[in-house]
This record gives C-alpha cells, sequence and structure tokens, in this order.
C-alpha cells in the first residue's frame, strides 16, 4: 500500500474533505492523527476508522494547541511522516465590508495556523530516523483566479502556495517535500449550502455541473487519493507544486456553451 508504515496527521478531519484525505490515507495503511477544532467529529471518524487511529481535539489558530496537536501525535506514533493542512474557514464578503476583525479570523485558520503548524511537524521530521517527510497544503481554485466578495481567503489560499513553495526549496536536501493541492467544487456542506442558498436549488446544481468540465462536483476521496500520493515516496520528485485537483474548472476559457458547436474547418 502507498503509505505502509507512516504517520500521518490531517488537520480539519472530523468532516468534509479533510475526513475524505483521512480515510484514503488509513485505507492506504498509514495510522493517522484526525485533528478537529470539533472533537465529537474527530472521534466519530477516528473510531470508525478503528486502529491505526487517533482523535485530537485542536484549534490550528492557537500556538499551545499546535504544540499539544505534535507531542500527542508523536506520543502516539513516535513519529510524523505526512502533514495535511486541510482546516479551513470559508468567507464572502464584499470587500468595501470586510473588517480587520473577518481578515484575521480567516487569516488566523486559514494561513497562520497551517504556517506555524507545519513549522513544528517539520522540526519534528528533522529530529526523528529516518529524517524527512512530506507536507500537503490544501489550497484552492481560487489560487488561480478569483470570486467576488472572498479577499482574505484567496490572500490566505495564496499565501498557503507562496510560503509551501519557499519551504520546499529551503528543505528540500533535508528530504521535506511541500505541495499543495488546488480543489475546484467538492461534495461538502459548502456545496449543500450553495444549493440550499439559491431560490431554485435543481437549477442551481445543473448550473453548476455544466460549467465543470467534468459535469459534477469532487468527491472528498478522490481529492484523498491525490494526497495520499503526494504523501508517499512515490511522489519523491515533485516538490513546491500546486496541483488544480478541479474536473478542468480552471482550465476553460468561458463558461461552457449551452449547445454543441460545429466543426470551424481551416479553409
Ligand atoms: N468545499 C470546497 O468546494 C473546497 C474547495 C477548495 C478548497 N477547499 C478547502 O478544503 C478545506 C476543507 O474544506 P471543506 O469543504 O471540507 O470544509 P468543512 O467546513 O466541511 O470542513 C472544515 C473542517 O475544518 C474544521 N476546522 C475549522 N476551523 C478549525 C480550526 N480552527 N482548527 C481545527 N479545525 C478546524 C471544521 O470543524 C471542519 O471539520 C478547506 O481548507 C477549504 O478551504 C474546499
Amino acid at each position: 500500500m502507498l503509505l505502509d508504515e507512516k504517520a500521518v496527521l490531517v488537520t480539519g478531519s472530523g468532516g468534509g474533505l479533510g475526513e475524505g484525505i483521512a480515510r484514503v490515507c488509513h485505507r492506504e495503511g498509514a495510522t493517522v492523527v484526525v485533528a478537529d477544532i470539533r472533537g465529537n467529529e474527530a472521534q466519530r471518524v477516528a473510531q470508525s476508522l478503528g486502529n491505526r487511529a487517533l482523535a485530537i481535539e485542536c484549534d490550528v489558530g492557537h500556538d499551545a494547541d499546535l504544540d499539544r496537536l505534535v507531542a500527542m501525535s508523536v506520543g502516539k506514533f513516535g513519529r510524523i511522516d505526512g502533514l495535511v493542512n486541510n482546516a479551513g474557514v470559508n468567507f464572502v464578503k464584499p470587500f468595501l465590508e470586510t473588517t480587520s476583525d473577518d481578515w484575521d479570523r480567516v487569516i488566523r485558520v486559514d494561513l497562520r495556523g497551517a504556517f506555524f503548524l507545519t513549522q513544528k511537524v517539520c522540526r519534528q521530521m528533522l529530529e526523528q530516523t529516518p529524517g524527512g517527510g512530506s507536507i500537503v497544503n490544501i489550497a484552492s481554485v481560487h489560487t488561480h483566479a478569483a470570486l467576488p466578495g472572498s479577499g482574505p481567503y484567496d490572500a490566505a489560499k495564496w499565501g498557503l502556495v507562496g510560503f509551501g513553495k519557499s519551504i520546499a526549496v529551503e528543505l528540500a536536501a533535508q528530504d521535506i517535500r511541500v505541495n499543495a493541492i488546488s480543489p475546484g467544487l467538492l461534495d461538502t456542506q459548502i456545496w449543500q449550502q450553495i444549493q440550499a442558498a439559491a431560490p431554485d436549488p435543481a437549477a442551481c446544481s445543473e448550473y453548476w455541473k455544466s460549467n465543470i468540465p467534468i459535469e459534477r462536483v469532487i468527491e472528498p476521496e478522490e481529492i484523498g487519493e491525490l494526497a495520499a500520493f503526494l504523501l508517499s515516496d512515490r511522489s519523491r520528485a515533485i516538490t513546491g507544486a500546486n496541483i488544480m485537483a478541479d474536473g478542468g474548472m480552471t482550465s476553460q476559457l468561458i463558461s461552457k456553451e449551452p449547445y454543441r458547436s460545429k466543426p470551424i474547418e481551416v479553409n
């Protein structure tokens, strides 16, 4: 299996995308730390995984929680080979109404938490034998193109990719790799919220799907498959990358035409 003998820590894995990542990593043979601010949900996921799983309640925006998270993970499994910085809060509000509190709230979880957890985990990775490891940052298609009202979120996600590249270069010779995954629209609670907020949920669902080249949203475990590959030694030549896992969303120039166009031949 891809992750035999590896210990992997996934933040925000008490639900949504993080849960999908934790499940695939566990299926691929890893021991998994399920870390989430919602301790009961982390427990639910860890219990359903069974052996080789540990639930830890933590707020990634809180430095003392990060120290405790690393210490408990190492205390239980002896080492950390992989970290997935997945915990994140979404945000949509017009730019002119965005407050400094809004900015701080998003940056604290989505960027600062990931930065300092990565620092603490990398220190552990450099101390252990054999040393080294793999970090995966969950960014977003927003690191390719934006939507209105998401300034702090986009700044955080671009920041994740940016600091990831910096660390990838700095620690490459010490066998630590850092990559980002930028998912498109996922089948998590945010997708339920988007549909519920629309005047006609069915039409909303059709609209979105018709604008994604693969014509569907992405399942959490599909991102889990990519994360497991990046955490594994099979991806040993890949570091500093930001991989779009978006069903082609960021590759099309404009929204899909509502009809199949006739071929345009060159005379
Ligand atoms: N859903 C999408 O379409 C989509 C697209 C691109 C990127 N993403 C990113 O994927 C990640 C997961 O998103 P999701 O859709 O699964 O969202 P979600 O809200 O379903 O899950 C987020 C998880 O993070 C946890 N969390 C929140 N704040 C935390 C904190 N301070 N400390 C620890 N845990 C915390 C939550 O309890 C929750 O379990 C996020 O970083 C998000 O930005 C999501």
